[in-house]
């Protein structure tokens, strides 16, 4: 497999389909949605929705089912909302202040600080407006049943993960901590919610929409916050050595912020080296999963990645 081509494929055929979904930019709210399509258009790797397609096309080819993108496209779009309104305020003055990214001015610099506050929300609230377009309304035969529970399911983890419990969880834990050390179960804490949580959320979704069972869903967990441990202390690494211009947002802010990240700790050659251990355990998994050779391709490629 050409990895690197497949992937911009797929990057290429998320992003069609999340721009599908973006709201027209119309009304007296104009303002917001342009800041909202704004953020969202500026790019990234789209690692999560990528993830999550995968996963689905994984277990709906198990089960021999069609691919569908009805069912799955409004997850794709929504976790990429989530994820993108995380940016969003984690950007703002009163979190990281940072005013790169994706290599484009932060959203607060570009339409003001009040419409950084509200593109966020408004990308968080439409991600669940956009996500419920997944159920099969007015239907109620056997194949909607299945399909309106599968939504379901998928939704709880979504947002679950995505909350207090998770995503919002971790970043409360990570900006309280500003300035000050954290122990070893508090940078646990903070990696396995700020960024495990919706890595997770991609990966039990797109299983979940496959028709997953709930027996397949320990081992996709596991898996889901080694990459999630690995994606972020590798975020920490970058934070530290990399190119402003290929990163595409502000080198050192940890240090700015004052973070005790797992690198500013444990140094950037001790933590290539966690990076590597968390990749080898996501990989012992992914080997279980029948026809996983591009998940297993991608989860290498996060450990050396340069952005
Ligand atoms: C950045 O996520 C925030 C973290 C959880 C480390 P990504 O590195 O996936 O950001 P984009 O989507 O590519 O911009
Ligand atoms: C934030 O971690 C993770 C989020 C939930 C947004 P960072 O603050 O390290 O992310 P970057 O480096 O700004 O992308
Ligand atoms: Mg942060
Ligand atoms: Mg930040
Ligand atoms: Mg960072």
């Amino acid at each position: 497999m050409d990895f690197k081509k497949e992937l911009s494929e797929r990057q290429a055929e998320v992003n069609s389909i999340i721009s599908a979904y973006l709201p027209e930019e119309t009304g007296y709210q104009k303002t917001v949605i342009e800041a909202m399509n704004y953020s969202v258009r500026a790019g990234g790797k789209r690692l999560r929705p990528v993830m999550m397609h995968e996963l689905y096309r994984i277990f709906s080819d198990a089960n021999g089912e069609k691919e569908d993108e009805s069912l799955i496209g409004p997850f794709l779009a929504a976790i990429e909302m989530i994820h993108t309104y995380s940016l969003v305020h984690d950007d703002l003055p009163a979190m990281d202040n940072d005013s790169l990214r994706r290599g484009l001015p932060t959203t607060h610099v570009k339409f003001g600080h009040a419409m950084g506050v509200l593109a966020g929300d408004g990308l968080l609230n439409f991600s669940v407006e956009t996500a419920c377009r997944a159920f099969e309304l007015g239907k109620t035969d056997e194949k909607s049943t299945e399909r309106n529970l599968r939504v379901m399911r998928a939704l709880k983890i979504l947002y679950e993960k995505a909350g207090i419990y998770g995503m919002i969880g971790g970043q409360t834990l990570d900006v309280l901590k500003d300035g000050q050390p954290l122990d070893a179960d508090e940078i646990v804490f903070i990696y396995d919610n700020k960024t495990c949580a919706l890595i997770e959320a991609a990966v039990l979704c797109g299983a979940v929409l496959g028709g997953a069972e709930e027996k397949d869903l320990a081992a996709l967990s596991e898996m889901s916050v080694s990459i999630g441990r690995a994606f972020q202390i590798m975020d920490d690494i970058l934070d530290i050595v990399a190119d402003e211009k290929v990163l595409g947002k502000p080198v050192g802010s940890d240090a700015k912020n004052k973070k005790s990240t797992y690198a500013a700790i444990h140094g950037v050659e001790e933590s290539r080296k966690k990076v590597r251990e968390y990749t080898d355990r996501a990989l012992f998994t992914a080997d279980g999963l029948k026809d996983g050779e591009f998940l297993r391709e991608l989860i290498k490629s996060l450990a050396e990645r340069e952005y």
